[in-house]
């Protein structure tokens, strides 16, 4: 088996149709091309992922991705040695897009086809961009995810905390909605907040007394709205300044439950060489400053990968399915999508859906 194998990765759990070319070996990754073909226009109108449109733009899209991740790579098809496919958790009409295409084209090539778990895309990209050693610490967060992860090898995970309603991201959506700031709401209330002042309103850090990994943001998200509604009764609207404020108080919520659990957490481990942040929320200043923070207490670095990997992506999914390979484990035409696809198997299922579907 030759270790600088090229990995045609494909990604389609939710609303971007990404597709990437990597060459091995694991210890010293290259990503040759990363193509993500976003989606945010065909649902805008909707106020979420709605997903029928998704599959369907996936199935149009994978192909055109795929091309063009080739292109970009300056590689022929019969050149790549295995695709590597997210075969889920996510929105099974996207993840059935990607497995049909991954089939088809493994089958067509007569190379190994790789059912990837996407949250292991996540939590393997510090590994990727950093080199980091097993084990280390993952906060994953965007607007379908919210685990806390020790990461102690290629295909070995332990959940320790996560959220048992929202995931942050979509608090953040939530709240702009509310406020009539617009989507993605994350940049949208953060750009507000650097106006505001955190302390006004004195939102509630649900679940930060209690031991233990839980998390918890649809409370706030109701916090938000009963401050929003009286000061609409008691003045007729919200001014430029309260809009400001419950901004900062809310990010400022939100940051300090996510440090503190983290935080929590860490303390309970030995040994782990890491910090790591990823998803859509880690380009949260505010966030990444308290972890900064955690990090620094627990004497680690803060490893944050760039945006473009911290998002969904297919290198991620490439060099996930790059490990898999290397340690001889491969898929077969049996390979079926999963909605739902808990990475530490040992934890308890996470409850509720997501933009992205099922959470776990
Ligand atoms: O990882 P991602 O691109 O997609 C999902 O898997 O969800 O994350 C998108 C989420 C959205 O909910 C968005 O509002 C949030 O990440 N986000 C942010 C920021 N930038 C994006 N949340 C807080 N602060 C930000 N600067
Ligand atoms: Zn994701």
């Amino acid at each position: 088996m030759s270790k600088d194998v090229l990995i045609l990765g494909l990604e389609s759990s939710c609303d971007d149709t990404a597709a990437a070319v990597l060459r091995g070996p694991a210890d010293a990754p290259d990503i040759l091309s990363s193509v993500v073909i976003g989606q945010a226009d065909l649902h805008a109108r909707y106020g979420g992922v709605v997903p029928e449109i998704a599959a369907r733009a996936h199935a149009e899209r994978l192909d055109l991705a795929a091309e063009r991740a080739l292109e970009e790579a300056g590689v022929a098809l019969r050149q790549v040695g295995a695709i590597a496919v997210t075969a889920g958790p996510g929105l099974i009409g996207g993840v059935l897009s990607g497995v049909m295409m991954a089939k088809g084209l493994a089958m067509g090539l007569g190379k190994p086809l790789i059912g990837v778990n996407h949250l292991a895309g996540h939590a393997l990209t510090p590994r990727l961009t950093d080199g980091v050693a097993f084990p280390y610490l993952l906060l994953l967060v965007s607007g379908g995810h919210c685990q806390i992860l020790r990461v102690d090898g290629w295909d070995t995970f332990v959940r320790l905390g996560g959220t048992i309603d929202d995931a942050p991201g979509e608090a953040f959506d939530k709240v702009a909605r509310l406020l009539g700031l617009p989507q993605p709401g994350g940049p949208s209330v953060e750009a507000e907040a650097r106006r505001g002042d955190p302390a006004r309103f004195g939102f509630p850090r649900p679940l930060i007394d209690r031991p233990g990994g839980d998390m918890s943001f649809s409370g706030l998200k109701t916090a938000v709205l009963r401050v929003r509604d009286r000061l609409t009764e008691d003045k007729g609207g919200l001014t430029e300044q309260d809009r400001a404020d419950i901004c900062a108080g809310f990010q400022a919520a939100v940051a300090d439950v996510l440090a503190a659990k983290t935080a929590g957490v860490l303390e309970a481990q030995d040994g782990v060489t890491a910090l790591a942040v990823a998803g859509g929320v880690a380009a949260n200043a505010t966030l990444r400053g308290r972890l900064e923070a955690v990090a620094e207490a627990a004497g680690l670095p803060l490893l944050a990968p760039p945006l473009a990997l911290c998002t969904d992506n297919a290198a991620m999914i490439a060099y996930a399915g790059l490990l898999s390979f290397e340690a001889c484990v491969t898929s077969d035409m049996t390979l079926s999508a999963r909605p739902r696809w808990p990475l530490d198997k040992s934890a308890a299922p996470l409850v509720g859906s997501g933009k992205k579907g099922a959470k776990a």
